[in-house]
């Protein structure tokens, strides 16, 4: 093995998705130095990401640790975007609303059921007569059921914020932080015998070898193929896929929308979420199967669906269509935190941040604070609930 010693630093982050970029950025502004590996960065789930920051509107039934993680963020997020420079024009940050709308009777029953369980966790949803709502977005079908509006459900441009956040650490000076374009193969410990010793850290696909106090997992559904990790982790990472349409609007239908408009239609989720440069983004379908590209039935619904919300979609242009995993997990929260070796302490140098699921972009900011915090080494109790070995066998034995 070749060591290369110039590129030893304080942290590695194994992924450049909007998450590990995040991370990087968090622990380069502690004054750390980071060196950040992946051979095609921000070209995963980011890619594809509309940016909704819909800590509300994403809320599930029983997913209350996650909705805690989610609101924390989005709270976060101003700071994490004034932290860049450019800020918000950089990085396509917007505050603007949102708009949940159904389009039949059990599309209203749905929204009204979800409308109870945010009010119970005390969620500002206020809901709209449709005329009200086509006051605020004068091009939403007249045909619609109900109408919530959500003031604190706001979006980012992913592609623009990756793009930044690469820009920014590349120009670090004196070589405080570094992107190398190689596949991290593996986690190197301290005793290469010993699975459950230090991490010291990665192996690269080259056969480089880079050294580092600290390696950060962030590499979505990579993280489960990466060599070396603790024997007894098991994570339980499953691709969910998302086609996703990129539009323009012509000039004579701006403003197309202003708010980002989240739908159900017939049951089936929709959103449209309207950029500043007058483009638009429609998302995004849900699937398990073994499609790696786009999905023409995925494309159909999407398009129908959104011209259901919206019937001006039709003389849209359309620019793009994308498909991207989802680095999905068992209970739709992120793997996130320290491991436990099989005898119940914690491995040093090694932290896990993956599984992000449909929330990478939103939970950027918490991810990349829970993560400094760690290395700090704090106690991050808020953080226990989403360990990374929960799904591993002595944890599991440990909380049932
Ligand atoms: N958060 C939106 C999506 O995953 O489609």
């Amino acid at each position: 093995m070749r060591t290369v010693g110039s590129a030893h630093a304080d942290v590695i982050v194994v992924g450049a998705g909007i998450v590990g970029l995040g991370i990087a950025w968090a622990l380069a502004e502690s004054g750390r130095s980071v060196c950040v590996v992946d051979p095609h960065p921000a070209q995963g789930a980011t890619y594809a990401a509309a940016g909704m920051l819909a800590a509300v509107s994403e809320l599930h039934y029983q997913e209350d640790d996650l909705l805690r993680l989610m609101l924390s963020s989005a709270a976060l997020y101003p700071r994490f975007i004034e932290s860049l420079p450019g800020g918000a024009a950089a990085t396509g940050y917007q505050t603007t609303e949102t708009l949940v709308v159904g389009s039949d009777s059990g599309d209203r029953q749905a929204l009204a059921d979800l409308h109870t369980v945010q009010q119970r966790h005390g969620l500002d949803v206020v809901p709209l007569s449709v005329r009200e709502a086509r006051q605020r977005e004068q091009l939403l079908s007249p045909q619609l059921s109900c109408a919530f509006v959500v003031a604190d459900d706001h979006q980012v441009d992913p592609r623009m914020l990756a793009a930044h956040l690469l820009a920014e650490l590349g120009a670090m000076p004196g070589g405080q932080t570094s992107v190398v374009r190689a596949t991290a193969r593996g986690v190197i410990h301290e005793d290469e015998g010993d699975l459950d010793s230090r991490v010291i850290g990665v192996d690269l696909d080259d056969g480089t070898r880079l050294l580092a106090q600290e390696v950060i997992v962030a590499n979505g559904l990579g993280a489960a193929r990466l060599a070396g990790l603790p024997g007894s982790l098991a994570l339980p990472l499953r691709p969910v896929y998302g086609d996703i349409l990129r539009l323009r609007v012509p000039d004579n239908l701006r403003t197309l929308l202003s708010a980002t408009v989240r739908g159900l239609v017939r049951g089936v989720p929709v959103y449209l979420v309207p950029r500043a440069d007058g483009t638009l983004v429609i998302g995004a379908t849900s699937r398990e199967d073994s499609l790696l590209g786009v999905s023409a039935g995925g494309m159909y619904q999407l398009l129908r669906d959104a011209q259901a919300l919206v019937p001006a979609v039709a003389e849209l242009e359309l620019l793009e269509t994308t498909a991207r995993a989802r680095p999905a997990t068992p209970d739709n929260a992120p793997l996130l935190g320290r491991v436990a070796s099989a005898q119940g302490d914690m491995i040093p140098g090694l932290v896990v941040a993956t599984g992000f699921y449909r929330h990478g972009v939103l939970l950027t900011p918490i991810a990349a604070d829970i993560c400094r915090r760690i290395i700090e080494g704090e106690d991050v109790p808020d953080a226990h609930c989403f360990r990374p070995d929960r799904f591993s066998s002595p944890l599991r034995k440990e909380l049932s």
